[in-house]
């Protein structure tokens, strides 16, 4: 992909590129969903995607059938299959306080004559779902739609891992639940999405309905969907006959359910189960818009029955939305790595849903001009989808006279550059290579985990190496001095020797960290790593074309053509002879296997989940793959070795169904120990 002004293209140009670009996100789209492992980064597809777009918006004309962006996207979501729900998919009553839930528990007891349960659940802010298995295999997957029609969404739902293919017991059922986008999933795809110059999603919920109803599975594979089961049509097929039964079933036929649901005998117990998720909700790692309570005996809810829409016998309390007002105190520009400059508003700090809060993105100047928020303005600031911190509107009867429109630079706050729009970008870019802010942030990225993983040197440190000109470039990091580190802010002797052991260290990098943390653009880490497993060192991959660059397997011709373009530029020839006169190695170490002998996990295919404690994810997959393991990211019959960590979830279920070995951290760390 050229980064070419599509204003300057004549059709036939943009014709050719857009033919090129077809059929690789296609072949992307083809391996991730078939081969269940991503073969390029995730932001790549993205933006590969974005450049498609515009192109051919720019060009109407070339637009051809096939194109992948006739799969997805605006109209063509309504071409989705229709599903017809024969028992209808139903909504919920709801409650805003606890007298009018009491009122709600009053008119059901009134209605029944027995004394009965409730199932107190959590309300999981996401979409609902409906899942049908036939003889215990997944046949078919829907939204809700109006309740009565939802849309066929059978494809995309395959790509969530949380749902089971093939239930522990051959059942007929159609199981209901919620789809939804994890807090943490939903900072990183808007993350991506802003570094793209894309416009980010409000919500999580937002996030996960965009993402269920796209017709590239591709796109839906790459958002980290998960869901929580938490309903039948029918429960006959089931043993249970209480809805918390039901939710141990579901889980045991291999859904994942919400562990955090409790049954209550009477009001005081709901009054203290909402009283205590309030108070969580902020901690969980997904959002929740309330608690839903469900009398729990199912021939009794099917005794109540429902009215057109709701259930008589649940109902949602909702919680208070909490907003807060503060003031806006300035608007600040930040430039990242790629040279988008993103407006933050900067408030009085104020304490809202669990933290306090003194600053709100405003995303880019589209959003800034639409808002018309301006310095001194009150304004009404609340947590999008639970996390964050979002300003919806200016208070216009606090708005002080002099407040002015807020004017959008024209230069970069940092080297004075002209600011531009790249054609499909809602960003402002600047596009000065030797942009100190955007240097910092390259040397930020260099440092960081998954590249030279240098412990210590944080943003804070960078700033200070830049300011006080102890740096220009990430060679420079190697050579560094205890004297010049002691004058930093707070730098003692040891603080001083740790950094230079942690740069030091990193010199003996293997070339995969090296390339990643160059920050070339679409070569994320697992591009990287097959670049240095394939060409071995960093001349070789400097001298090759870009027909021997997209020869190798996943990586594509789009980021072959980002490696060749990036490596004949001569400041780069400069830069990679500077760290190679420094010590940093520019060789490929990590497939040479520790030992000659194979080991215990010579030709294993391993799968790791669940958090772990001691080691980073990376480096367990570092580790296994020199000890000639296969790591991959999903459970099947050929896995030989699950490794999981603390709240492992289907993927421990799934390995416990298939009789799949698993092991925990602690005895992987032994096996580490053992072969040191
Ligand atoms: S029960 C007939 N349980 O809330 C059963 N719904 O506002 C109706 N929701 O459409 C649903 N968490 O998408 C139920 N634990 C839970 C829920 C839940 C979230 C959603 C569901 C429903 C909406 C109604």
């Amino acid at each position: 992909m050229t980064d070419k002004s599509i204003k300057t293209l004549t059709v036939d140009q943009a014709a050719e590129e857009a033919a090129d670009l077809r059929p690789q996100l296609l072949e992307w789209g083809k391996q991730y969903y078939e081969a269940d492992a991503p073969s390029v980064e995730d932001d790549v597809y993205d933006r590969v995607y974005a450049r498609l777009v515009a192109l051919e918006t720019a060009f109407p004309e070339i637009v051809t059938p096939d194109s992948p962006t006739q799969r997805v996207g605006g109209s063509s979501r309504s071409d989705l299959p229709k599903v017809t729900h024969d028992i209808p998919m139903l909504s919920l009553g709801d409650v805003f306080s606890l007298d009018e839930l009491t009122e709600f528990d009053e008119r059901l007891r009134g209605n029944v004559d027995t004394p009965f349960d409730y199932n107190c659940e959590l309300k999981i802010d996401g979409l609902a779902i409906s899942l049908r298995y036939e003889n215990g295999k997944f046949v078919q997957g829907s939204t809700r739609g109006n309740g009565q029609i939802g849309e066929d969404i059978t494809a995309n739902l395959k790509t969530i891992k949380s749902i089971p293919q093939t239930l522990s017991r051959p059942l007929t059922i159609e199981v209901r639940g919620e789809c939804y986008m994890p807090k943490a999933a939903f900072l990183a795809l808007n993350e991506r999405r802003e570094a793209a110059g894309q416009a980010p999603f409000a919500n999580p919920r937002n996030a996960a309905a965009g993402s269920l109803r796209q017709l590239d599975t591709r796109v839906t594979a790459d958002r980290q969907l998960a869901t929580f089961m938490y309903n039948v049509a029918d429960y006959e097929p089931l043993t249970t006959r209480t809805q918390s039964g039901l939710l141990d079933e579901l889980a045991e036929l291999g859904f994942t359910t919400n562990a955090t649901y409790r049954v209550a005998h009477d009001m005081a117990d709901v009054a203290a189960y909402i009283e205590t998720y309030q108070a969580r909700r902020t901690e969980l790692a997904y959002g929740i818009d309330g608690i839903v309570i469900k009398a729990n005996e199912l021939p009794l809810q099917r005794s109540l029955g429902a009215t057109v829409k709701v259930p008589r016998w649940a109902i949602a309390y909702k919680f208070p939305p909490e907003e807060v007002q503060t003031r806006v105190l300035d608007i600040e520009w930040t430039i990242g790595r790629t040279g988008v400059v993103t407006p933050t508003a900067i408030m009085e700090p104020v304490a809202l849903a669990g933290s306090t809060v003194a600053r709100a993105s405003l995303h880019n100047p589209d959003y800034l001009i639409a808002k018309d928020i301006r310095i001194g303005d009150t304004v009404l600031l609340h947590k999008a989808g639970d996390i964050i911190p979002e300003i919806s509107q200016y208070v216009a009867a606090k708005r002080p006279a002099e407040a002015k429109a807020y004017v959008i630079p024209t230069t970069c706050p940092s080297c004075g550059a002209e600011l531009v729009h790249l054609d499909d970008e809602v960003a402002l870019r600047c596009i000065n290579p030797r942009c100190p802010a955007q240097l910092a942030e390259g040397m930020n990225h260099f440092a960081s985990r998954n590249a030279m993983n240098i412990a210590g040197l944080g943003p804070q440190i960078v700033a200070q190496l830049f300011d006080r000109n102890l740096v220009q470039d990430v060679a420079d990091l190697y050579r560094l001095t205890t004297d010049q580190l002691l004058t930093l802010d707070k730098f003692g002797e040891k603080s001083a020797q740790n950094l230079l052991t942690a740069i030091d260290n990193s010199r003996n990098n293997s070339l995969e960290r090296l390339l990643f943390g160059l920050g070339i653009r679409h070569v994320g880490a697992k591009a990287a790593r097959s670049l240095a497993a394939a060409f071995g060192d960093m001349a070789s991959l400097m001298a090759a074309d870009s027909e021997q660059i997209s020869a190798i397997d996943t990586v594509g011709g789009i980021i072959a053509d980002s490696v060749v373009t990036y490596f004949a530029n001569t400041q780069v020839h400069e830069l990679v002879a500077k760290l190679q006169a420094v010590g940093v190695n520019m060789t490929y170490t990590s497939g040479t296997p520790a030992t000659n002998s194979t080991s215990e996990f010579t030709g294993k295919r391993v799968v790791l989940t669940g958090k772990l404690q001691e080691l980073t994810r990376p480096q367990a997959t570092e580790w296994l793959e020199q000890h000639g393991a296969t790591v991959t990211g999903s459970v099947s019959k050929k896995t030989d070795l699950l490794i999981a960590g603390e709240a492992a979830g289907s993927k421990l279920a799934k390995a416990q169904s298939l009789d799949v070995p698993v092991w925990n951290e602690a005895q992987l760390q032994a096996a580490m120990d053992e072969t040191k």
